[in-house]
């Protein structure tokens, strides 16, 4: 494949983002919309990537060919049949993601089925990278029980994720959901599926994402202390925490790690607070935080904080007794709930986790309530099953209009994939 592969390639001795040098197959379908896919490339080409563009022939009645040419400096593909050779394979081969901004419901409803009935539903199936798919269509369509069942359908795709739509005005004039997510945040979304895939790092110079930030990490249980040898604790291991603070100092971030009681090791250049109860963490946590929170740039709350703790703890070791015992609790202050409400302005960047025993929509929906209800940037939301006391993992990274797939995986590998998100959105401002 030719073009602009030398212009992008010269770019990867400037400054480090996740996108450079990265070969994108940016897949546009037959919607209005398709007018911004020209946005997106643009982006795309901006933070580095090499953008191959393939339009589908409804694609070509709204946005010109020669429009995506003159940007990625391409040959625009659409046929199956052109010239030697399999287009699709060749495609598939070449892309390390592939885009398809704006989804139709076409579009998503042949991709659920598996068929192969032109360049981009043919190349989907053939390859294995990363795919993201941004719908765009009315709202009466994307409610439409067929699609939600197509899109639940293609979100179950290992490495497939739906960026969006989102809330807003649709073409017709109509407000709902189903307007395309805007491309600067489906750009911006892109670096973390790009490092999940990868297993962390490629060709990427991942040390150098987080550099200059300053993150503060909480992790592993609270213990409540009922008297000097017992406690209400939870089954949280910590190990989370602890791989998004390694991951994030190797990349170059300042970490600051207030642990629970975990037997773990602190990773490496990470500097760590121990504490036992909910209200050490909040102490632990102003102290990290400062005045304002102005220290961090990013809160990562993955502590499991104990929502209640005992009234009144005993000095001495409680005794047998005869009869029941009942022992008196009362709330612990929400911290992330705290400094959501605290917070002025947009730093620092907050993301907490929610652990449910819902599933699939159920877990999404509840991760977004968590997310409004304590005025927080993004929720790692997941099912106890597949959080607790595992090493591998698979979640749900839910944001205000987005929602990624992290994992499935080694706790690791969530954790890569969710600092390469922090480092986009720290980059963005
Ligand atoms: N959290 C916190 N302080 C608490 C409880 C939770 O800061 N007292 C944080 C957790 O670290 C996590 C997020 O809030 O990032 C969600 O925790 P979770 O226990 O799922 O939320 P709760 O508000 O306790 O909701 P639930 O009723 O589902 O337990």
């Amino acid at each position: 494949m030719s073009g602009k592969e030398d212009t992008a390639q010269a770019r990867v001795s400037g400054p480090p983002a996740s996108l450079v040098g990265r070969r994108i197959t940016l897949c546009v379908s037959g919607s209005i919309a398709a007018y911004k896919a020209a946005v997106l490339a643009r982006a795309l080409l901006h933070a580095g990537a090499i953008v191959q563009p393939v339009m589908t022939q409804a694609a070509l009645q709204f946005l010109g060919r020669s429009t995506l040419e003159g940007l990625t400096g391409r040959p625009v593909r659409s046929e199956m049949f052109e010239g030697p050779g399999e287009p699709h394979v060749e495609l598939a081969r070449w892309s390390q993601l592939l885009v398809l901004a704006p989804a139709t419901a076409d579009l998503m409803a042949r991709l659920a089925q598996g068929r192969a009935n032109d360049l981009i539903t043919a190349t989907a199936l053939c390859a294995r990278c990363p795919v993201a798919l941004a719908p765009a269509m009315h709202p009466a369509m994307w409610e439409h029980p067929l699609t939600q069942s197509n899109a639940a359908r293609l979100r179950e795709l290992p490495g497939w994720s739906l960026l969006g739509p989102v809330f807003g005005e649709v073409a017709s004039g109509d407000e709902g959901l189903g307007r395309m997510l805007e491309p600067e945040q489906i750009a911006a979304a892109l670096p973390v599926l790009l490092a999940g895939s990868e297993q962390s790092g490629g060709s990427q110079p991942a040390a150098q994402l987080l550099s200059g930030r300053r993150l503060v990490v909480t992790a592993g249980p609270t213990a409540e202390d009922l008297d000097p040898v017992r406690s209400l604790t939870n089954r949280s291991s910590g190990k989370m925490g602890f791989a998004i603070a390694a991951s994030a100092a190797r990349r170059g971030a300042q970490v600051t790690l207030i642990a629970g009681p975990v037997a773990l090791e602190t990773p490496a250049g990470v500097s760590r607070i121990d504490v036992r109860s909910a209200l050490e963490m909040r102490s632990a946590l102003q102290q990290a935080l400062g005045e304002g929170a102005a220290l961090a740039d990013a809160l990562v709350m993955c502590a499991a904080v104990a929502d209640y703790r005992p009234q009144q703890p005993s000095t001495a070791k409680l005794k047998r007794g005869t009869g029941t015992l009942t022992i008196e609790l009362v709330p612990n202050p929400d911290l992330l709930a705290e400094l959501g409400q605290a917070r002025v302005g947009q730093r620092p960047f907050l993301l907490g986790f929610a652990v449910e025993t819902a599933a699939g929509g159920e877990l999404i929906a509840a991760g977004r309530a968590k997310l409004v209800r304590k005025k927080v940037d993004a929720i790692v939301a997941n099912a106890a099953s597949d959080a607790l006391g595992t090493d591998d993992t698979r979640a749900v990274l839910v944001t205000r209009d987005a929602e990624l797939p992290l994992g499935p995986g080694s706790k690791q590998l969530v954790a890569d994939q969710l600092t390469e998100f922090l480092a986009a959105r720290l980059q963005e401002g």
